[in-house]
């Protein structure tokens, strides 16, 4: 098969790395892919939202779309129209993450517990922004002030929903054809700092498998939140096609929705990934019984710039990957560039350190290990990534 991956992030370099494994794979393409990916991979210049017309002179048979504002502008129903098979939901079906609104009556309608909408604002509650904010539009308000400032900062539209409290999850289905693969739960970091300090980021760091909900769980999470929502999406004549993930808090009361996105989670698979056994490539292309997680245990550590994540970073030499690779580590490109041969950074999140091990202690060691390995000015890292 050919397969062309779209964005330029971990994320993606981690699809590379998992596809560029599977025995069907004649040529890898990416776009735009980054430094890393093109060790597995021949990048084209060309943005994500414009990959259709690359697409249809490559002509992949498939395409696998990483992020999710091309899927929401459209970009898998533009694939599709060309003829190209796509992993990736349409736009209709990506509002499930487009729109928080959406989502909600989507899950209410399908009987999916979420957090209630509050009829007044008073805390402690949550403001969310109904559109896309990249990690950036919500506000968790436990006083007034910070109630107050949530709502002062936060755009039309949004809604204010109660506040839960519990462990956070994230569970991933792909959703091909009639069938649905269920990846293992994985946990992220959203907070910069160490203890959850500091504001939100893309994700600082993640881990799988986790001690408090088991592998197998995940079928049952499926059962009652994936593909309820599937079958309402099919059921209004937008199925959806790709990895849809729900971010979850177990509550004293159960588990509880508190998002959906329409793509594969930025840090998480890079925690899942390593830990599959089986061919991702086939199950991306719909084969039944394409991958399954194994016993091994997988953490990611993300190197970040000194402003991270105010500001991004860029132009700022890389030292140490290729040590950190030696280490046994995979060390994935979050936001790189070349110059003049050098790797430098390019963005907020620079690079996934990722080790494998028997147990999280292990793989955590090793992640670390590695991650001592690499320097560049300012980098800075979360040190309490699946236990302090
Ligand atoms: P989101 O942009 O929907 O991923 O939300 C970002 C983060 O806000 C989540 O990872 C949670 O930590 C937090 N959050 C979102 N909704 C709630 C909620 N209803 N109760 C508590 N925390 C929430
Ligand atoms: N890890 C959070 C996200 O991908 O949205």
């Amino acid at each position: 098969m050919k397969v062309l991956v779209v964005g330029s992030g971990g994320r993606e370099h981690a699809l590379a790395w998992a596809i560029s494994r599977s025995p069907a794979l004649t040529e890898l393409h990416a776009a735009p892919g980054n430094p890393g990916i093109a060790a597995l991979a021949q990048c084209h210049p060309v943005r994500a939202e414009d990959a259709a017309p690359l697409a249809s002179e490559l002509r992949p048979d498939l395409v696998v779309v990483g992020p999710e504002a091309p899927l929401v502008a459209g970009l898998a129903d533009e694939l599709r129209a060309r003829g190209i098979a796509v992993f990736g939901p349409s736009a209709a079906a990506a509002r499930i993450e487009g729109s928080k609104a959406f989502a909600k009556d989507v899950m209410d309608a399908a009987g999916v517990p979420n957090a209630r909408t509050l009829p007044i604002a008073r805390p402690p509650c949550v403001v969310k922004f109904d559109g896309l904010a990249a990690g950036k539009g919500v506000w968790v308000c436990r006083t007034q002030a910070e109630l107050d400032d949530a709502l002062r900062e936060v755009p039309e539209p949004f809604h204010i929903e109660e506040l839960l409290e519990g462990p956070e999850l994230s569970v991933f289905a792909l959703a091909v054809g009639e069938d649905v693969i269920v990846l293992p739960p994985a946990r992220d970091y959203k907070r910069v700092g160490d203890g959850d300090a500091g504001p939100n980021t893309g994700g600082m760091g993640s881990f799988s498998p986790l001690p408090d909900v088991r592998d197998d769980e995940a079928e049952e999470i499926a059962e009652t939140v994936h593909r309820p929502v599937l079958r309402e999406l099919a059921q209004r004549g937008t199925p959806f096609q790709g990895c849809l993930y729900a971010g979850l808090i177990r509550t004293d009361d159960g588990l509880r929705v508190i998002e959906f996105n329409c793509r594969f989670g930025d840090p998480e698979t890079q925690s899942i990934l390593p830990r599959l056994d089986g061919d991702l490539l086939a199950a991306l292309a719909g084969e039944r019984g394409g991958v399954s997680a194994s016993s091994r245990a997988a953490v990611t550590v993300v190197l970040v710039g000194a402003d991270y994540p105010a500001r991004g970073d860029t132009g700022t030499p890389i030292d140490g990957v290729e040590a950190a690779e030696a280490a046994g580590a995979y060390v994935w490109h979050a936001g790189t560039a070349l110059h003049d041969g050098q790797l430098v950074t390019n963005g907020g999140r620079i690079l996934d350190v990722v080790a494998t091990g028997d147990s999280v202690a292990e793989a955590r060691a090793a992640a670390y290990d590695a991650a001592a390995h690499i320097d560049f000015a300012g980098m800075k890292f979360r040190r309490d990534i699946a236990g302090g």
